[in-house]
């Protein structure tokens, strides 16, 4: 017996591997659990009493041995492998992580919201789901009112006061009602309208409202905060400002920059005219500061709305508004590189 083992035990010793493969083969017939050394241990019990120390030095042996050998091989063959580059270089970088990129309406909404904050105003916000007062009534739209009709609105059937806000004018009558002047405030959000979907127009888009009221605001104050805002936004430094009207603003104006006449996208975008409406605005109507618990014998201010797509679509050069809800990975993934 003990000779039995003195020559696995020279096996062992000539064994040579050319695969790690060959060498588990090897571990498993030597010290697996049916491998030789285990049968050897079973055998141990039927040695005669004399024989035990020799027999057993031989086992240890043999055990010693085989996992020398087996440790050995292993670790000659995985450097082997290492060297012909089965691994690769380890210090390379690894796979490049697939990172997200902001929606192209929350880039420009950030860029709006840092533009005035620097001014002094802060972000408010309201619901998106309103009632009659705030989107219309304490605007000065009374029930009946023509001016309705601006602005088609998406009502709950059931409830014909509760509805969707058609533009974020609202989020103006709700801080006014909770928030003493000075009130410097900026107001981003989704609104909705009951329009027919095309490339140029959505039943929701996004708008952001401005809102300033304190005491002697005038309208050379507007003025000067929208060229401020157009000339950090576009890098323009010429507006215009036309008459219009507006329900909760009195006087109203419509605000045009000057976008040039360089390109033929210039050209295009302009009408060939090189000039480009971006919002409307308008000294805060009277009755609705009154509608919001603002004394208008002291307290004046101005108001302005803007719609995030557009200038999305000015700055991105987007000829399509659809393109902002369709969730196209291709055309998301080009904003990547901007914050
Ligand atoms: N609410 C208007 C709209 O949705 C935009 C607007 C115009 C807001 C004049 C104002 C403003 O605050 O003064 O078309």
């Amino acid at each position: 017996m003990i000779d039995k083992i003195k020559e696995y035990i020279d096996k062992v010793a000539a064994f040579q591997a050319q695969s790690l493969e060959e060498v588990e083969a090897f571990r498993i017939e030597y010290l697996g659990k049916k491998g030789h050394l285990n049968q050897f241990f079973a055998e141990f019990k039927n040695v005669p009493n004399d024989q035990k120390k020799d027999f057993g030095q031989a086992i240890n042996t043999l055990k010693t041995v085989s996992q020398e050998k087996v440790a050995e091989l292993k670790e000659t063959l995985e450097g082997k492998q290492e060297e012909e580059g089965v691994y690769g270089d380890l210090t390379r970088p690894a796979e490049p992580l697939q990172i997200g990129s902001r929606h192209p309406i929350s880039i420009v909404k950030n860029e709006i919201i840092n533009i005035f904050s620097n001014i002094g105003f802060n972000v408010s916000e309201g619901p998106e789901i309103e009632d009659d007062w705030h989107n219309f009534t304490a605007l000065n739209l009374p029930e009946y009112h023509p001016a309705r009709d601006m602005q088609d609105t998406f009502f709950i059937q059931t409830d014909p006061d509760i509805l969707l806000r058609t533009h974020t004018s609202s989020v103006q009558v709700r801080y006014m009602e909770n928030n003493e002047p000075p009130i410097r405030t900026i107001s981003p959000g989704r609104v909705f309208r009951n329009e027919a979907i095309s490339a140029r127009s959505h039943c929701i888009f996004h708008q952001v409202e401005g809102l300033y009221i304190d005491k002697d605001v005038s309208f050379a104050d507007l003025k000067q905060t929208l060229l401020y805002f157009t000339k950090q936004m576009f890098g323009k430094s010429k507006i215009r400002l036309r008459p219009s009207y507006f329900p909760f603003t009195e006087p109203s104006a419509e605000v045009d920059i000057y976008w040039g006449l360089e390109t033929e996208t210039d050209y295009r975008i302009t009408k060939g005219t090189g000039w480009l409406e971006i919002m409307g605005c308008g000294m805060v109507d009277p009755n609705v500061l009154k509608n919001c618990g603002i004394d208008p014998s002291e307290y004046s201010g101005f108001a302005f709305g803007m719609g995030i797509e557009r200038i999305a679509m000015l700055l991105y050069q987007i000829g399509d508004i659809r393109m902002f809800y369709e969730n196209d990975v291709r055309f998301l993934e080009q904003f990547k590189s901007s914050i």
